[in-house]
């Protein structure tokens, strides 16, 4: 059952995400403060709960693919923390709450997305070290790592925020769109799904077809994304809409307008769902996903 599998997924994603935070000094308490605030400030968990699936549909079981899924949420959180700061989109309400600036300043939130990245990286390489003397194991973990920092990174979601922000203001082409989300979005959505089937260690032709399912997958979470800031509502999506208009973002309903944009989103779930088609009912928790995205955007 998709619908029970996302529900344990979240769960165990709940149970563990503040296990990987280091033991800070009392000393820099606010900085864990400030880490702890925006983690479990109810973010929906969708790369985590990839990255765990992808690992069990390859093989490896999810307990064990728990600091990488951890991981990739700190880096997601940190990427949202750094987002909203008055430099880049400035925005004051995140996961239903007062953005991290907002309740803790802005140098502290700039630092609470640096220690968040931080622990992401020793959250994987603490998890290796217990696998030094298993070769096939650790070369399966220090794959997986390697798609998370790929994937947050500069020609990641890094180089999309790079283009976002320099892309306000101005017109910008099709092509020049996509790079954007693609980069600042989909890079991070790839990586989750890539490192869980890097920890089950896929062959070949399933990594392949995780991987258009994800990029897929993660164009559409962007364009939804996008939709919702136009049509969603402040208490629906926990953060304040109709923002992107404001700002003069590079949106998919800016360039495209709101019905070509929707027809874009249900397009691009279809060929998520058709690059898993071959695996019928074991990809059922990748199909339903595709879906739920896909609705919250029409
Ligand atoms: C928000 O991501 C940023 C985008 C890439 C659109 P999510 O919609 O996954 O945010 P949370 O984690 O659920 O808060
Ligand atoms: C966020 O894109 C992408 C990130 C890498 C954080 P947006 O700026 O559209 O995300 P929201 O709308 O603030 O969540
Ligand atoms: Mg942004
Ligand atoms: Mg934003
Ligand atoms: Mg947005």
């Amino acid at each position: 059952m998709p619908e029970l599998l996302q529900k344990e997924y979240k769960a165990l994603i709940e149970d563990h995400i503040l296990d990987f935070l280091p033991d800070v000094d009392h000393k820099s308490i606010t900085l864990y403060e400030a880490m702890k605030y925006s983690l479990t400030a109810g973010g929906k968990r969708i790369r985590p709960m990839l990255l765990l699936a992808a690992a069990e549909f390859t093989g490896c079981k999810r307990e064990i693919a728990v600091p990488y899924a951890c991981a990739v949420e700190y880096i997601h959180t940190y990427s949202l923390i750094h987002d909203d700061l008055p430099a880049m989109d400035d925005d004051q309400l995140r996961r239903g709450q007062p953005t991290n600036h907002i309740i803790f300043g802005e140098a502290m939130a700039i630092l609470a997305g640096d220690g968040l990245q931080a622990a992401a990286f020793e959250a994987m390489t603490k998890d290796m070290f217990l696998y030094f003397d298993d070769g096939e194991k650790l070369k399966k973990r220090v794959r997986a790592a390697n798609e998370i920092v790929k994937g947050s990174g500069c020609r990641g979601m890094v180089a999309g925020q790079v283009a976002d922000i320099e892309s306000e203001d101005r017109a910008c082409s099709g092509e020049m769109l996509d790079y954007i989300h693609l980069t600042k979005t989909a890079a991070l959505i790839v990586a989750a799904v890539r490192a869980g089937a890097q920890l089950g260690g896929a062959d070949a032709e399933t990594m392949n077809n995780l991987t258009v399912y994800a990029e897929n997958l993660g164009l559409a979470f962007q364009i939804a994304d996008d939709i919702l800031d136009v049509v969603g509502s402040e208490a629906e999506m926990g953060k304040k809409t109709g923002v992107d208009s404001v700002k003069k973002k590079s949106t998919y309903p800016a360039l495209y307008g709101l019905d070509a944009s929707r027809d874009k989103l249900m397009e691009l779930t279809d060929n998520a769902i058709e690059a898993m088609s071959s695996y019928y009912d074991n990809a059922e928790f990748f199909v339903k996903l595709a879906k739920d995205l896909a609705v919250r955007g029409k």
